[in-house]
């Protein structure tokens, strides 16, 4: 798979990467073993920064997989912040349970089994942080509900969105190139939000960064 920065620079920032935690370790090892997509770690080392910048009471996940980022993310926030999480698969589910149980940071932690689109409109109370990573064709959809429910000031954050460099790049493999156009229509969407002040930067696989504001739209 090819990705958004020199292989080079990837081993040099590699090489200040602490590896001393037997729990993450072991869960990225099993993502690579079983492939399941986990936020890649530069890119989760990163939301951990926002989260301590920005302390968020509510934290809203849109696709949990096995529960790397919402542990990384918990272990970040302060006392009675909780982090929602929503995932459909069942095998990730029985996974992600497991992996809460053993981080012990499950009192912060609830997870909402089934697809998001179908959860997203039982959730009434608003969310300071929103993560949005489920299936690219869900990406637009997932987004319109999020923004109903981020509060202003609120940062949602959305992974792949240079998708391995094939959003920027004139040739695509036959296999990811509806993909591509799915996130191609996101950006669009997400760069020109009249309610976001929103940024896309090359972090993991290329990372949008949005924060909703307060202004009237004209
Ligand atoms: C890229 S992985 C998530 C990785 C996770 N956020 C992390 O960083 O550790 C995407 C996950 O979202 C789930 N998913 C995709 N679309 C979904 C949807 N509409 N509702 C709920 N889960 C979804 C998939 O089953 C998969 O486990």
């Amino acid at each position: 798979m090819s990705s958004i920065i020199y292989p080079r620079q990837i081993q040099y920032l590699e090489n200040f990467r602490k590896k001393d935690d037997g729990l993450l370790n072991e869960m990225e090892e099993y993502a690579r073993n079983f492939k399941v997509p986990i936020l890649s770690w530069d890119a989760a080392a990163f939301i951990e920064q926002l989260v301590r910048i920005k302390s968020p009471k509510r934290v809203l996940e849109l696709g949990t997989a096995i529960a790397y980022t919402t542990i990384r993310i918990a272990r970040n926030l302060k006392r009675k912040s909780e982090i929602h999480t929503i995932e459909k698969s069942k095998d990730n589910i029985v996974v992600a349970r497991n992996y809460i149980e053993k981080s012990e940071e499950g009192e912060k932690i609830k997870l909402f089994e089934g697809d998001a689109i179908d959860v997203l409109p039982s959730l009434r109370k608003k969310y300071d942080f929103i993560f949005l990573d489920a299936d690219k064709e869900d990406y637009k959809k997932l987004f319109d509900y999020s923004m109903i429910l981020l509060k202003k000031g609120g940062i949602i954050f959305v992974d792949n969105l240079l998708w391995h460099g094939f959003t920027a790049s004139a040739r695509i493999p036959a296999s990811y190139k509806t993909s591509t156009k799915f996130i191609r229509d996101f950006n669009d969407v997400f760069m020109n939000h009249p309610q976001l002040d929103s940024t896309i930067l090359p972090v993991g696989d290329g990372v949008g960064l949005g924060i909703k504001h307060n202004r009237k739209q004209s």
